[in-house]
This record gives structure tokens, sequence and C-alpha cells, in this order.
């Protein structure tokens, strides 16, 4: 590539660092000589010197806009097809907060096998995925994009799902290459709106926050996405302790690093840069290679290389890790790489990954509650009512490419499996059923209740202040149970939310938004073909007024050691209790699954030492099932204050009826150890509590010294 380098004109380089949609490729440019492209103070010859392109339809349009654009080219060098694949192609997984709550890295990594399959015949030659913002902030829209609260769920999903895309080896016609995303403290944006200043410590982001991202790094991700909000008062997109020091000092990443949307230019409303040609100086110095959506580098990088403000190195370095991606991905010798119309339409929604869409979504619900009432029995009539009563938009945000039209409602899964309800219409309170209707409901023994956000109430730009149910749609468990009836509350949604108001509920199945099979996978659930298995990746608060609450807090001067009598001057709110409604990490099962003898190999261990934690889990019935065994640790005096309980690993089982199984994790030092400021891994000898579960109100204690 290096010899490629030295062809290229100064023009030629800087073109590699600009991403343009392939609206630019297919206009008519002399027509569209109005709108972005003057916008953008691009012309025809910048537009022809683009290095890769955001977003594309289909195969053959890929091809078309490769093709053009390899005719202009002198030195033929193929463009680069980024996209936002973010839980599925065509066929659309559970969104990522949901498919955290299956507590399953091979699942996610299954799903990300399955998207990478697909998009790559359509052309995509790298995704923007996965996320991996830690939040702890339910207002946050885009907690829907997550895995959650825990650095090291995040960590072990991100990891999961760039193996998936990657494959092992970028060349494969079906592998995609994955940029991790939004680099970085993006999910800690004040007050939960999206976008707004984040102000975290080196202490959080080392410890917490920046875990997601290293363990992408770790798995050899070829992309970090930089983040719109600034770390520290400097722009993530021109913060030069993210982009060097941590990212490439650090972490030895030698991939490449691209802005968000816009986000370079929005230095300038960040108040940091006076203008694109500012930006453009900070952005290279900084360390960031691609530019997505604005043109400070495309039209200001050049004067400063020129005038000698830049040195020319620091733009062949970022070229060169442009061309190298585009080399390793096989593009310089076949530029369509995996794109085939053909092939795209025999494996787009293939029955195969429509299955694992089915599978996985069956394993990401979270059973909140339940009363007995389910299981329910094939024989009882049900009524389905609700402003999702039918509903088919399952998919969640980031879901372009899905088609909801293609997703059945529960009502017609449940038709097809000769079980119609008695009734199913859609309502937004029950008083929008008439008297008639509700003689109807009458007849059904069970009312599933199918509530929750609309679709478009999370994701980007999409946070809420209250994140109770909306309008009145909290009136249905009551008037249900006036009917004299059990209501069975369906919850799809993007987020934790506020459930006070329908915990009396008989059950509540939180569904999140599970993707193209949604309704097969609640239906299996209700009727007990499968146990639910997920566990919450995130508390869901009891108000508001708790956030943030997660599970690994720190301890305070003053805590509260009964949350039943709280002291006086302790860490408490007058008018809450301090733990979550649904704690993280919970999640019920139609079995009755005891955890007993808890054991530890040693009660001292050295640094190079390896405790064994062992555990008997049993299933005392009626159903088989999947449970997770949840290992937390808590380290009460080190040089710093630790959390007093974080997770620190867990395992998915499966455990037949009447049996009991021994669980074993090994720790060794790395489990015990945490990050200072500086990035560095310290652990310190003493005591370390230890508590091992299937449910964060079910943990047996113990504790061992680290000499
Ligand atoms: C989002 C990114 C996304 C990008 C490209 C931005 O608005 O923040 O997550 O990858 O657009 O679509």
């Amino acid at each position: 590539m290096k010899t490629l380098l030295e062809q290229m004109t100064l023009h030629e380089k800087i073109g590699q660092l600009m991403q343009l949609s392939p609206f630019f490729f297919l206009a008519d440019l002399e027509k569209e000589a109005a709108g972005p492209i003057r916008e953008l103070h691009l012309d025809e010859e910048k537009i022809y010197s683009a290095g890769s392109i955001l977003g594309i339809g289909n195969a053959a349009e890929m091809i078309a806009v490769q093709s053009k654009y390899l005719e202009r080219s002198r030195l033929k060098i193929p463009l680069l097809f980024m996209a936002d694949v973010i839980h599925g192609y065509k066929t659309i997984f559970p969104v990522p907060l949901a498919l955290a709550a299956s507590w399953n890295p091979d699942t996610a990594r299954r799903c990300a096998r399955v998207s990478a399959t697909e998009a790559a015949t359509s052309g995509i030659h790298m995704t923007f995925s996965p996320m991996a913002d830690l939040v702890r902030d339910p207002r946050w829209g885009r907690c829907v994009e997550s895995f959650g609260e825990s650095p090291l769920l995040s960590g072990r999903f991100a990891a999961a799902m760039v193996e998936g895309y990657q494959n092992g080896d970028l060349k494969r016609s079906d592998s995609v290459a994955a940029c991790v995303k939004h680099f970085a403290g993006y999910g800690a944006a004040e007050g939960g709106r999206d976008y707004n200043t984040v102000d975290l410590s080196r202490q959080s982001l080392q410890s917490a926050y920046l875990e997601g991202y290293r363990q992408a790094v770790k798995a050899g991700c070829r992309g970090v996405m930089t983040a719109f909000n600034p770390i520290e008062g400097i722009p993530c997109t021109v913060n030069r302790y993210l982009l060097r020091d941590v990212l490439r000092t650090q972490w030895g990443f030698d991939g490449l690093t691209i802005s968000d949307y816009d986000s370079l230019a929005e230095t300038i409303a960040h108040g940091v840069a006076e203008d694109p040609s500012q930006a453009a100086l900070m952005g290279l110095e900084a360390g960031l290679d691609i530019e997505m959506a604005s043109s400070c580098y495309i039209n200001h990088l050049e004067e400063h290389i020129r005038s000698g403000n830049l040195p020319l190195k620091l733009l062949d370095e970022a070229v060169l890790r442009v061309l190298t991606l585009k080399q390793d991905l096989g593009l310089f010798d076949n530029p369509n790489k995996g794109a085939d119309a053909l092939r795209e339409s025999t494996t787009v929604q293939h029955p195969d990954h429509l299955r694992a869409a089915h599978e996985v979504a069956a394993e990401c619900a979270v059973l909140l509650t339940n009363d007995g009432t389910l299981p329910l029995n094939p024989a009882v009539s049900v009524a389905i009512l609700g402003p999702y009563a039918l509903a088919v938009k399952t998919n969640g945000p980031w879901s372009w490419h899905g088609y909801h039209d293609e997703n059945p409602s529960l009502a017609e899964v449940l038709t097809a499996r000769g079980i119609s309800p008695v009734f199913a219409k859609i309502a937004g309170c029950p008083e929008e059923y008439s008297d008639h209707d509700i003689d109807r409901i009458r007849k059904a023994d069970v009312v599933l209740l199918a509530l929750g956000e609309p679709e478009n109430w999370s994701g980007e730009a999409h946070s809420r202040t209250d994140i109770g149910l909306p309008g009145r749609q909290a009136e249905f468990v009551p008037f249900v149970r006036s009917l004299g009836k059990k209501a069975i509350v369906l919850l799809q949604n993007g987020r934790p939310l506020v459930l006070e108001e329908i915990l009396d509920a008989s059950a509540i199945l939180e569904t999140w938004f599970l993707g193209s099979r949604a309704s097969e996978a609640i239906a299996d659930l209700l009727y007990g073909v499968t146990n639910p298995s997920g566990r919450l990746p995130m508390s869901f608060p009891r108000s508001v007024g708790q956030i943030p609450v997660y599970h690994d807090a720190l301890p305070t001067g003053r805590p509260n050691q009964n949350e039943n009598h709280p002291g006086e001057y302790v860490t408490k709110y007058l008018d809450a209790p301090n733990s979550p409604r649904f704690a993280f990490g919970h999640g019920l099962s139609y079995s009755r699954f005891e955890v007993r003898n808890l054991s530890l190999s040693a009660s001292k261990i050295r640094k190079d030492d390896v405790l064994a934690v062992e555990v008997d889990i049993i299933n005392h019935g009626p159903l088989a099932g999947d449970t997770v065994i949840q290992l937390y640790l808590g380290d009460p005096v080190a040089r710093i204050s630790r959390p007093v309980r974080q997770l620190v690993t867990f395992r998915k089982i499966h455990v037949a009826v009447n049996e009991t199984l021994r669980v074993r994790f090994e720790l060794d030092i790395h489990d015990l150890s945490y990050r200072l400021a500086d990035g560095t891994l310290v652990c310190d000898p003493g005591r370390i509590n230890l508590w091992v579960g299937d449910s964060p109100d079910r943990l047996l204690s113990s504790a061992f010294v680290l000499e």
C-alpha cells in the first residue's frame, strides 16, 4: 500500500478521508448542483475523490456506484461501503439492549454472523456496530442500542459482535468489518438528553465507560467511530487524549477512526473550532482519519499541508489506514466483494436466518413478574388489548433494511397455532372499547395487554424525561381487573421503564423490540414452549428521581444498611428506597431454580493463583430451562473506592427438570483487577467479598483474601 500511497496526489490522498452518501454518485450532478453539493462546497472532482460511502440500498446500487466511480478513478482505488447494520440487515434480531438481556454472548455472535452474511451480499464492507456505550440513564434514547449498564456485559457483547461480523477473515465474501462506536462516553449524556454534554472523570472513564470499546478493539475490530460529546471539554472527534493516547498508545489500535455524522463540523458549534478550516486541522492532529458527512477535510486539509501547518506524515498515516482496510477486505482484487444481486435475493431472510431470529428473540425476553398465571394453557381463551394489540412494528430503531409488513402479529401467530384470540383490537386506553367490545373481552379467561413505547420513542435524538407508560396505558390493568380477569402485560420498549402503576398485573413480560420473529417468540414464551431465560442488562428504576440507579455503584461514607429502617443521616431518599424496582440481573423463569453449596478452592490466594468457585444449581421443575449464574465481587478496601458489588463473570446454562449441575468459575488476577485513572490495571491485597446466584435477590455470599 505504501507504493500506492507514493503515487497519490495530495488531492487524491485527502479524498480517501472523505465519506459521502451514495446520492452523490447516483444523482445527476448537473441538476443537483444546488442542495447538499453546494452546502458542502463540493464539485465533481472532489466528489469523485471520495474514499468511502455511507449507506447503500442493495447489491445493484452498490455495483453501479462502484463501477461508475472506478471508471473515473486514476489509480483505480475502490470505494469502501459502510452502513449501519445494527441488529440485523433484512432479518431483524432483537435490539441490542434486548440482545444483552440474553446474557449469552454466543447469541450476539450468531446475530452478527447472520447480519454480516446478509449485508455482505448487498455490498456492505463495514458496519457501524457494535455500539459499546455504557449507559446508566434510561432517559437516553440510545440505551436501546447499548448493552446496558455493566462494563463486563458491554465488553463481552461488543467483542462477540465483532467476532461474528468479521469471522476471522475479512476477505471472505460473507465477512464485514466492524466499527465500534461511539468513542467515548456518549452514554453519559447529562440528564439522558441526546447529544448533551458529558462530564466524566478519567477514573470512571477508564474503569467503566471505556471497557466496552476496549474489548471490541481487543477482539480485533477494524474501525472506531468517535462520539458527538465532549470529554474533558474537548469534543471526542478532535480529542487527542482519546484518539491518540488511549486508542493508539494504550490499546495499540491500528485500524481506522471515523467521525460520527457531521461531528467534525460540529466542533464549531461546540465552541472549540472557529471554522471548518480549524476543525480540519484539529481533526487530523487529534488522530481522526475519516470525516463522515461534512467537508472540512476535503476543503481545507490541502491548505494546511501546503502551508506546513500540518505534517504530511499525519495525512499519510491516516490514508494508509484506509487503504490497508481496503486491501484487507480484498477490494483491490474484487471491488464488489460479496455484492451479488442473485446471492442477495436468496440470502436475505433465508429461512435459516428467520429461524435464528425466532430462537434469539425467545432468549431475550425478560419475565419481570409472574403470579403463576404464566405459562398459559392453550385451552385458556385470551383477548389482546392495548395500543400494540395488533403490532407488527417489532423491529425497533435502526432496522432500516427490515420490513415491518412481513412481521406477523401475535394474534396471527396464535391463530395459526389454533389459539385464536376471542378479541384483539387496538386502543390507547380502555375508554376506547365499546360496550360490545367489553362483552367480547368478558369471554376471555385471560387478557393480554400489549403496552409500551412506540417504536420511534427510543433511538437517536429520542430521549424522554418521563419514562412511564405513555398516555393512559396504565389504566388497562385496573380495567381488566375490574372485569374480574387476569392481566398479562406484554411490554415493548427500548429502555427501562417506570412500571409502578402496573405492578398489579398477573405477569409482566418485557419483550423490548424482538425483531422479525418477535410474535412467534412471544407466543412460545406465553405458552411455555420456551422457558423465559432473559435477565435485565439495566436496572429498572422506581421513578425518574432515582436515576442513575445501577448495580455497581461505589460505597458512600453513610451507607444505608437497612433499606426498611434507614437511619437519619444516611444516604437515602425520603420518599423511595435506594434500590431499583427491578435490579440488574433480574429475570424470572417457569422453573424453580435453587442455588446451593457455594465453595471456594481456597480462603487465601496469591496474585498468580486461580480461585475455583463452585456452586450447585438445581432445577426443581416443572420445566427444563436456562438460567444465568452471576458472580459478583466487592473489594471493600482498596486504594480508591471500588463498587460494593460488581458483576465479574456469568454463565448461562441449561438445566433439565430435577437435575443438579455443579457450575465452576475460575477467577484469576484479571477478575480481581480494576483500572486506575491512567488506564493501568491494578489490584489491592486484602479481603474480597463474593456473591453467586441466578438472581440478584438470591445470592449466596462468601469471601476470600488476596495476599
Ligand atoms: C449516528 C451513528 C451512525 C451514523 C451513520 C449518526 O447519526 O450517531 O450511530 O452510525 O449516524 O448513520
